[in-house]
């Protein structure tokens, strides 16, 4: 009896970075699908109300298992009650300290768009593992935790991971000076293929950067008030507080008359909606992840994502898997690395031919 939330928390903890992995394998390919597939004569949508959308989704949902919350730990309050309980635990004292990461992970939920909408599906998956980088980083910097020579090395092995990516993949090395020279002159880069896979890298090595800070900052204040304050109640006050940049900085003023012209859901498909249902339930995912589990199993649970992903497109396309790689993960991630990186190579041959 004695074990059992112990137990409870276990089986939580399991099945969210479970669910985590499948979420974030069906998320990338789903996503990447909405903002890439030829819509005929249709705009493409915009990336804005999706965020916004799924913000509005999440407080719902999240509004829901708080006071589902409230009804367990106050099960003598009356129905009327619920209300003035609900309202006075989301706006404590304290909920103001939840602005800065709905901040950042709107600036964040809006730069994976601009990334996913740049960069094929496996080089965003992969650079995006910085994020383990990025997290690491913030919690020692943050909260003062250490790590192992060894972990160091397995961390410079993902960012060199990360690069072979990159080498002869978005940009060559000759873009990367040119590019790099143009927009610190503040010259304009040119939109072609290769500049929109300089976008698309700066958009990721951000949302990396958004993603770190963000879930340490996110970790520490849930589990410091995990005993009085539920994590469904802190999910409504990040809910709340990211309405209000989604909708005044991204669609009113990012996509203010592209709105009034063509409408909110201008560009909208099942494909679309699948794709902010998925953002959604991955957003409480991670929230569970989080305060359930910590960050490093947050992104090791999203790490492992690029192999289901990878053996699912295998399965899908029909693509044969090369039978004689190892199918140990660190193998197969490296085995990745170099299908992202001959993948943009035969791309950009292609297109040298073409042109
Ligand atoms: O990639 P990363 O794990 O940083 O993604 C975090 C995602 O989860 C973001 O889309 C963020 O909006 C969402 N999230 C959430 N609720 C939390 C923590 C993160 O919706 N409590």
């Amino acid at each position: 009896q004695a074990s059992s939330p112990r137990q409870w928390q276990l089986s939580v903890q399991r099945s969210s970075l479970i669910l985590l992995v499948l979420q974030n394998s069906a998320l990338v390919m789903v996503m990447h699908h909405s903002r890439n597939s030829p819509t005929g004569i249709q705009p493409r949508y915009l990336a804005s109300t999706a965020v916004l959308l799924v913000e509005v989704i999440k407080l719902l949902a999240s509004l829901t298992l708080a006071i589902h919350d409230l009804r367990n730990t106050h099960p003598e309050a009356k129905a009327s009650e619920i209300p003035t309980l609900l309202s006075r635990s989301i706006f404590a004292s304290d909920s103001w300290k939840l602005i800065v990461p709905a901040a950042l992970y709107t600036l964040q939920n809006s730069l994976v768009y601009v990334a996913i909408s740049n960069l094929d599906a496996v080089t965003f998956q992969v650079t995006y593992q910085l994020k383990i980088l990025t997290t690491v980083l913030f919690s020692i910097l943050l909260l003062g935790r250490s790590i192992s020579l060894r972990q160091w090395l397995a961390l410079i092995l993902l960012t060199l991971g990360v690069a072979l990516v990159q080498v002869s993949g978005p940009l060559a090395a000759e873009d990367w000076k040119e590019r790099l020279t143009s927009l610190i002159r503040g010259g304009r880069v040119l939109d072609t293929h290769v500049s929109s896979g300089f976008k698309g890298l700066m958009a990721v090595i951000a949302a990396s950067l958004t993603s770190g800070l963000t879930c340490v900052y996110f970790e520490k204040l849930v589990k410091d008030s995990l005993a009085s304050v539920s994590l469904w109640t802190r999910n409504v006050q990040l809910s709340f507080f990211s309405l209000f940049p989604a909708l005044f900085i991204g669609v009113l003023w990012q996509d203010g008359a592209a709105i009034s012209r063509n409408g909110f859901f201008a560009g909208y498909n099942p494909m679309v909606w699948l794709t902010i249902a998925l953002q959604a339930f991955g957003g409480l995912v991670v929230a569970v992840c989080i305060a359930y589990a910590d960050n490093v199993a947050k992104n090791f649970a999203a790490s492992l994502s690029i192999v289901v992903s990878y053996v699912a497109t295998a399965i899908m396309f029909r693509t044969p898997m090369t039978g004689h790689v190892s199918t140990r993960p660190p193998f197969l991630f490296f085995r990745i690395c170099l299908l992202a990186r001959d993948n943009q190579k035969e791309k950009q041959e292609s297109l040298t031919k073409a042109g």
